[in-house]
């Protein structure tokens, strides 16, 4: 709960951080601070996977894993950094952490990740990370702003982050 004035000013009530999510600029601290509560209330919880990603000692973005089936132990990824820090391959390290964490220590069967057409750079991390493009799913999600994105879908198996 520390984290929550660093996290609203950093990257939750950025609207261009924001402009590619499923979710708005947090507009006060309070829905920040909600946020991180409903987290901390879902830690024992093993259907949801939330990390801070960290960078000199600063909270500068939140990556996470959300399971989409147990059955078949799939999860989806998905990730979000402060403006201030892109470009740098951070993102990517954190994605690695956590796919290495997600099959090597849970034992996860697929990780799949869905980005916007129009946000390349969170396609490039997929490829980056040795995902397939597995799908191109026309006008598939309603954006903030009302209009309907096209959505390129990526997937890796256990086996084939291993080898
Ligand atoms: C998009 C985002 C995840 C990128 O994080 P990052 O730490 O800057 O990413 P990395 O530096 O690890 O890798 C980005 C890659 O995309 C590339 N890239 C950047 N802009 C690009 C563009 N317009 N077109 C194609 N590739 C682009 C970079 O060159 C880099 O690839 P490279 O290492 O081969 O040069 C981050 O800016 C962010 O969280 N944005 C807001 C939230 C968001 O969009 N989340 C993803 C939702 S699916």
């Amino acid at each position: 709960m520390a984290d929550a004035q660093a996290m609203f000013d950093l990257w939750c009530n950025d609207p261009q951080v924001t402009r590619f999510l499923s979710w708005g600029p947090h507009g006060t601290i309070d829905n920040t601070k909600r946020l991180l509560k409903s987290w901390q209330q879902r830690y024992e919880d093993t259907m949801f996977y939330n990390w801070c990603i960290e960078f000199e000692g600063l909270p500068i973005g939140g990556i996470d894993l959300i399971m989409r089936s147990v059955k078949s132990l799939r999860a989806e990824l998905g990730y979000c950094l402060s403006n201030r820090y892109k470009g740098r391959g951070i993102v990517t390290e954190a994605a690695c952490a956590v796919l290495t964490y997600a099959f090597e220590t849970v034992g996860l069967h697929k990780i799949c990740a869905k980005h916007d057409v129009e946000n390349p750079a969170s396609g490039r991390i997929m490829q980056k990370l040795g995902m397939r493009q597995e799908g191109y799913m026309k006008l598939d999600a309603q954006r903030l702003d009302g209009t309907y994105s096209d959505m390129i879908l990526y997937g890796i198996l256990r086996d084939e982050w291993l080898r």
